[in-house]
């Protein structure tokens, strides 16, 4: 299959409605990361998803809406919660899982009662949305296990030959996924963590969230999850990523004993200097933002430099950094060392 890798404008918009109408899956840019788009409400749209991606059928995938008109069907109702959470935080980057409504195909949420929703802030997923009328199901547009693309071009790397159109939309605001969060309960809970953090839910909703703790600990696989995309390999280049915990010195010490010609240190911006190994940067260390802007991009360009062994710097775990911390453990496999 030829794949078509065109900037937004009428006529590719058009395509792209026209595609998903047919049934097919587009490559569409999202503030948080790229999608592989396709309606949610069609079982054979859902399995090329899968194929695509090459993505276990136990994980579910969120819908994307453009207005609250579109819930009907969707869920089958509204939690009180996450009424407030929309109100405060769509469109945006933040997906709420709620009962399942009677139109979303059950390959969508891969046989659960549950589905996860959101309402993408994105100009193009917007147009695209309310032109086509479809609420379309998204996972971010990587093969299943690599990073998350944050530009069409790394789609393309990835989805060339399997779906027939990427439209480009430039590089991700966000750059890491939408924060997951469960209403299905009386406390709310966070299944993955992004730039929507607990304490910005928590001061609308005025209780506690809780985040669920496979955000920072390693699931078994066996092991029952909330949220099934946590127990998968994810984000990983194809070097080993080690995460190193403690200050710029101990690092710079350590790396510079323990590399070879393949080794590079992926480091926080300004501290490449300390190194004697080659270096990627992603963002100032006080910038969880512009960190989550660039992680994945970070470690798509490791592999384009052909790394062997990727050690990391830490990031923090508190607020936006939360998520870059997650999407980078998950990278490295849990792998951290303590200096
Ligand atoms: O920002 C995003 O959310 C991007 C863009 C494209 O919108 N999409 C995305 O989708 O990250 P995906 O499929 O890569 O990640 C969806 C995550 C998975 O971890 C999945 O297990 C979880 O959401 N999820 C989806 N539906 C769920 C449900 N009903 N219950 C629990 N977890 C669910
Ligand atoms: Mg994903």
């Amino acid at each position: 299959m030829e794949t078509k890798l065109l900037k937004p404008n009428e006529e590719s918009i058009r395509l792209a409605c026209k595609l998903l109408k047919q049934g097919e899956v587009v490559g569409v840019p999202t503030e948080t990361v790229y999608g592989l788009a396709g309606d949610a409400t069609k079982p054979e749209a859902i399995k090329k998803i899968y194929q695509a991606k090459g993505r276990p059928a136990d994980n579910p995938l969120i819908v994307h809406i453009s207005n609250t008109n579109m819930l009907d069907g969707i869920v089958k109702f509204v939690p009180e919660d996450a009424k407030i959470l929309m109100q405060n935080f769509w469109p945006g980057p933040l997906t709420i899982i709620m009962p399942k409504g009677d139109r979303v195909c059950d390959a969508t949420c891969a046989g659960l009662d549950s589905v996860g929703v959101r309402m993408p802030s994105n100009k193009i997923a917007h147009e695209i949305i309310e032109k086509s009328g479809i609420a379309f199901a998204a996972p971010s547009a990587n093969t299943s296990g690599k990073p998350s693309p944050t530009n069409a071009g790394d789609v393309f790397a990835d989805m060339n030959g399997k779906i027939p159109l990427i439209i480009d939309g430039g590089d991700s605001d966000a750059g890491v996924e939408s924060t997951v969060v469960s209403v299905l309960q009386n406390t709310p809970i966070i299944l993955r963590p992004g730039v929507i953090t607990k304490e910005m839910m928590e001061s609308v909703l005025n209780k506690p969230v809780q985040i669920a703790r496979a955000i920072t600990e390693e699931v078994k696989s066996d092991e029952k999850v909330l949220s099934p995309g946590m127990k998968y390999k994810h984000y990983a280049p194809n070097a080993e990523v080690v995460i190193l915990k403690g200050t710029i010195d101990k690092f710079a010490k350590y790396v510079n004993k323990h590399s070879d010609d393949d080794t590079f240190a992926l480091v926080f911006d300004g501290e490449e200097k300390f190194l004697n190994v080659k270096a990627i940067t992603f963002g100032h260390h006080e910038n969880a933002n512009e960190q989550a802007h660039k992680l994945f991009s970070a470690l798509r360009e490791l592999d384009k430099l052909h790394a062997k062994k990727v050690y990391a710097r830490c990031p923090d775990t508190t607020g936006v950094a939360l998520a870059v911390y997650n999407r980078l453990i998950r990278s490295a496999g849990f792998k951290i060392i303590e200096l």
